[in-house]
């Protein structure tokens, strides 16, 4: 779907609905050798089997119907995406809902590694405006970030209240102090139990959702059924990834939004400031960076938001924000235990990372000589990979990010170690602007 204004002119391109046509049309002209390629094509993308039905009543012998596709053409799209984040990150197909489990109007896969989920989702029809005009937009992103009720334990022992009217009470303090509510309190069940959701509006066309578990006790959330596709044989060839949990997400705002949206999280959902870092602090010689992250009451939760500065050329938050269309998520880091064994494996996987000149390496080993923490992974070796290190006199973070994960320069994913160390990597975000300023410049936007 993203692609259709790009191919719109293109008279070869098939919209879904055309695809089927498309398909007798191969089959009329493929030679005789392709045709079971064609076939199989068509029975697992386009049209479906033909299957023998035993149909009560049927008078004729044989009988035969129509399966639906695995993916039909109104799925290649999603279908694509997941395929990229299990293929390429280590992802598991975990959960779905479409046509198939009763959802008409919206299809979701759920991906999952250890505690991290991802939620895919398409419109299933034309005309979804909600969804259209998120995509025409802001290209893929992230549209929402839920949280769990179970994260916000603080908030309900701070107000005193019981377990049962949290979600209620949460709700009606966003509200109070002004939150946008997207969507008021809402339920959904199946044999799984019950669960209630909440939506209110943060940055840009961002969204939170309160989720509200209770004792629900089904795959992931009432109307997903386990995934309807086959394991992906390719898979199995390729090297485990052990990513375990996200470690915090970064919201990029346009310049002079960043204190405003700070204090939405502090104002709304009660958060803190956790961390902050100022343009005199963090800038190269064409642009700079100014970032608050906002934390929850047990700091489970970090929330770095950045906003650009004044600088010599444009900076990479501003190239962000030109094209996604204004304020959104930036990056999900993605916490691990041993960065250098996954990042080699997601590189045979084919994950792309930005690169750092090895001169940041000669400038760290030299300014490590001066600190007391020490270093336990070998630095020839984060060198070769290219993580970047942060420390302080206690300990240390090892961090790398991916390039972006869709063509329009803003989403990417970033990889991240700690070592009794709780910032953001301040001192590596200089080699970082300068690695995506190599990039920037690459695509005529510096
Ligand atoms: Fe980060």
């Amino acid at each position: 779907m993203t692609l259709k204004p790009q191919y719109e002119a293109d008279e070869d391109f098939l919209l879904p609905q055309e695809v089927i046509e498309g398909i007798q049309c191969l089959h009329s002209t493929v030679p005789d050798e392709a045709a079971a390629l064609i076939e199989y094509f068509n029975a697992t993308f386009v049209s479906g089997q033909l299957r023998h039905s035993d149909e009560p009543g049927v008078i004729i012998p044989v009988h035969l119907c129509r399966t639906p596709p695995v993916f039909p053409p109104e799925k290649w799209n999603m279908f694509l995406a997941a395929s990229y984040y299990t293929t390429r990150m280590g992802f598991e197909r975990y959960a779905y809902k479409g046509l198939e489990t009763g959802s008409r109007d919206v299809c979701y896969h759920v991906i999952k590694q250890n505690k991290i989920l991802f939620v895919l989702a398409s419109a299933l029809n034309p005309g979804n405006e909600e969804m259209g005009r998120h995509l025409v937009t802001h290209g893929d992103g992230v549209k929402d970030i839920a949280f769990s009720v179970e994260d916000l334990d603080a908030i309900m022992k701070l107000c005193e209240i019981n377990c049962l009217a949290l979600m209620s009470v949460v709700l009606q303090r966003a509200k109070e102090r002004g939150a946008k509510v997207v969507k008021e309190i809402w339920e959904e069940e199946d044999e799984g139990g019950r669960v209630r959701f909440a939506r209110v509006q943060t940055y840009g066309d961002t969204t939170h959702t309160f989720v509200e578990r209770g004792n629900y006790n089904g795959l992931f959330l009432p109307g997903f059924k386990k995934t309807l596709i086959a394991v992906d044989k390719i898979l199995t060839k390729l090297p485990t990834i052990k990513l375990d949990f996200i470690d915090h997400i970064v919201g990029n705002q346009p310049n002079l939004e960043m204190e405003s949206t700070a204090a939405w999280y502090e104002k709304h959902l009660m958060f803190h400031r956790f961390w902050s870092v100022d343009d005199t602090q963090v800038h190269t010689q064409y642009s700079s960076l100014r970032s608050i992250v906002v934390s929850n009451w047990e700091e489970t939760i970090k929330m770095p938001i950045n906003e650009p500065a004044p600088g010599k050329k444009k900076s990479q938050i501003q190239e962000y924000v030109d094209y996604y269309g204004g304020a959104g998520v930036q990056h999900i880091a993605l916490n691990t235990q041993d960065i250098i064994q996954e990042v080699q494996k997601l590189r045979e996987r084919g994950v792309e990372f930005l690169v750092v000149p090895d001169t940041y390496y000669d400038q760290l080993r030299e300014k490590l000589k001066s600190s007391k923490v020490r270093i336990a992974e070998d630095m020839d070796v984060l060198q070769k990979e290219k993580i970047l290190v942060d420390y302080d006199d206690n300990g240390y973070l090892l961090q790398i990010f991916t390039k972006n994960m869709q063509d329009r320069p803003t989403v990417f994913l970033e990889v991240i170690q700690r070592r009794n160390f709780s910032g953001f990597g301040a001192g590596n975000f200089k080699a970082l602007f300068e690695a995506i300023e190599l990039d920037q410049a690459a695509r005529g936007n510096l």
